[in-house]
Order: structure tokens, then sequence, then C-alpha cells
């Protein structure tokens, strides 16, 4: 029966809905921007000193989280410019960026360069070009789980950090109870590499595998599930849609798949209610390599 089901991202302007509004219910955000501001300061340890530094974006969506990037890097090296590479294939999301940028004042010390692409597609085409550039600072926030080979994406963009530059992965920490949610139900559907049910746990034994040091941080935050529990309700049915990353989940999922997955979304140790919203924890990991 679950061989049915169809993940969120191959409907991709369904898998945009659902994480536009992901971004409106959800705290994640500010606790992102908070550490931005906070760890990555404190680390103290990109580009140092150099008037010229190269960045890149996997995966950059609309821009928010890049656009932070950006204003840590100019103050901790304010005479530098920045040449920042984003790579994002979908048209709607790189117009959005592109509006940020135009809207946001003072970005001036940035050239970017527009790809619309697939990680894979920038990794086989610097290949061919047997690009030589290094980069001193690379992200990928949210993204691993939709490119086709993971720990092929993660080593070839770490193949493109110069001595002291830096990858920072944002993922799902195991400690997620919405990854508890899908290592309950939803780990073993099969999405033909559309999506992995990827998590802290599976990048960070990928990464001792090969003997790579990395420090990891865990960031609290919180979203708004209320309307999942109102049966029909649009925007509940977008929501956990999003959160299984199963498309139509409502309507496709087996009853007692849908059953286990809704009394793991009201469970008291996964979440909590306030004023009458339920609202359900989520721990995200930040890996830097
Ligand atoms: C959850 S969003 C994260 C956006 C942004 N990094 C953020 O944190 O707000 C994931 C993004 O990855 C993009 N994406 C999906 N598959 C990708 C791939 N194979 N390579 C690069 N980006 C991809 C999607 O279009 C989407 O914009």
């Amino acid at each position: 029966m679950t061989s049915q089901l169809k993940s969120l991202i191959s409907d991709y302007s369904k898998y945009l809905r659902g994480h536009s509004i992901f971004l409106e219910r959800s705290s994640q955000f500010r606790s992102v921007k908070e550490f931005i501001h906070n760890e990555l300061r404190a680390l103290n340890c990109i580009g140092n000193g150099k008037s010229h530094l190269n960045v890149i974006g996997v995966g950059s969506g609309t821009g928010i989280v890049d656009l932070e990037i950006l204003s840590e890097l100019h103050l901790m090296h304010p005479s530098a410019t920045v040449a920042q590479e984003v790579v994002e294939p979908s048209t709607e999301q790189l117009e959005k960026y592109q509006a940020l940028v135009a809207k946001t004042p003072g970005l001036d010390y940035v050239k970017f360069n527009w790809n619309k692409k697939y990680a894979e597609e920038i990794e086989d085409e610097w290949k061919e070009k047997k690009m030589t550039k290094t980069v001193d600072f690379i992200h990928m926030f949210q993204v691993l789980y939709y490119v086709k080979d993971p720990e092929a994406t993660i080593s070839f963009f770490r193949s493109l950090l110069n001595k002291n530059g830096k990858l920072v992965i944002c993922i799902l920490s195991d400690a997620s109870p919405w990854v508890k949610v899908w290592q309950a139900y939803l780990t073993g559907l099969n999405f033909k590499k559309e999506h992995h049910f990827l998590s802290s746990g599976d990048v960070k034994r990928l990464l001792d595998s090969e003997g790579v040091s990395y420090q990891s941080y865990e960031l609290q935050s919180q979203m708004d599930i209320t309307e999942c529990f109102t049966e029909g309700d649009e925007k509940g049915e977008v929501i956990l849609d999003f959160l299984t990353q199963v498309l139509h989940f409502s309507k496709t999922a087996p009853p007692e798949l849908k059953a286990g997955v809704m009394e793991l979304l009201c469970h008291p140790d996964y979440g909590t209610e306030i004023d009458g919203r339920v609202m359900f924890n989520d721990v995200t990991a930040m890996i830097i390599i």
C-alpha cells in the first residue's frame, strides 16, 4: 500500500507551498538567524584576512538564509568583496531571491552568480571544466534530503574548499520529533532518490567514516501545526505533507500509517499546547566542517 505514496518534491509547486507555510509557521529561521550571528561569528575563522571571499549556497531557496550569512561575512570582513554562487533549481525560488536582493540595500560588496541548476548539474559542469577556483565558505541548508546522492554531494563540495574553508550543513537533528516521526513510520518509503529521510546522525556517520572533523550544534524551534488535526483543512494538509514529505499524505496514506503519524504529532513528548494551539518541537543540527 505504501508503495503508492509519492514524495512531496515530485510535485514542485506543492513542495514550494509547503516550504512557504513552514517558514510562516516555524521559528526555525529565527534560531538559524541567531546561530549565524552568534556561533558563526564566534568561530571567527572564515576567510581570515582575505580581501575577496568565494561563497557557494547550495539549494539557496528564496535567499533569506544566504543574505543573513552574507551580512555576517560583511561584518567580519567589512572591506572584502564576495562572489556568491547561488545553486537553486527552482525558477520561482530564484526569482524571489533576486527580488529580495533588489530590495535589500548595501549589497554592493557582493557579486551574485545565478545558477538555475541542481547541485548534481553544477558538480558535472565544474568537473568537466576542471574548475580550479577554491572556495572560502559553502552552505547547504535543509537541502541534502533532495539531492540524488548526499554522500557524493558532500564530498564534491568539500573538495572545493580552500585550506581554511568551511562547509556548513543544516539538517534536521536525530533529536527532532520530526525525525522520530520519519523513523517510526516513513524511512522505509522508496522515493526513487527524489527524497531521503536523512538526519544529522546519517551525516555524522558519513563524515566519521571518512575521518572528517566537524563541530556540531543543536538549535531548538517550534512549529504551529494546529490545523493538521482538523480533517479536510487545506493548510493543515499542506503542513502534514511538508512534515511527512509525502504528497497528499492525508488522502493517500493507509489508515494505520496516518493514525500512527497523527498520534506522534500530538504526543506530549513532542510538543506543547499553548493558548489552544498545538506547537510541535523541532531540533535542527548545524554541522560545521
Ligand atoms: C527546504 S528548501 C531550503 C531553502 C534554503 N536553503 C533555506 O534554508 O531557506 C530546499 C531547497 O533546495 C532546492 N533543491 C531541491 N533539490 C535540489 C538539488 N538537487 N540541488 C540543489 N537544490 C535543490 C529546492 O528547490 C529548495 O529551494
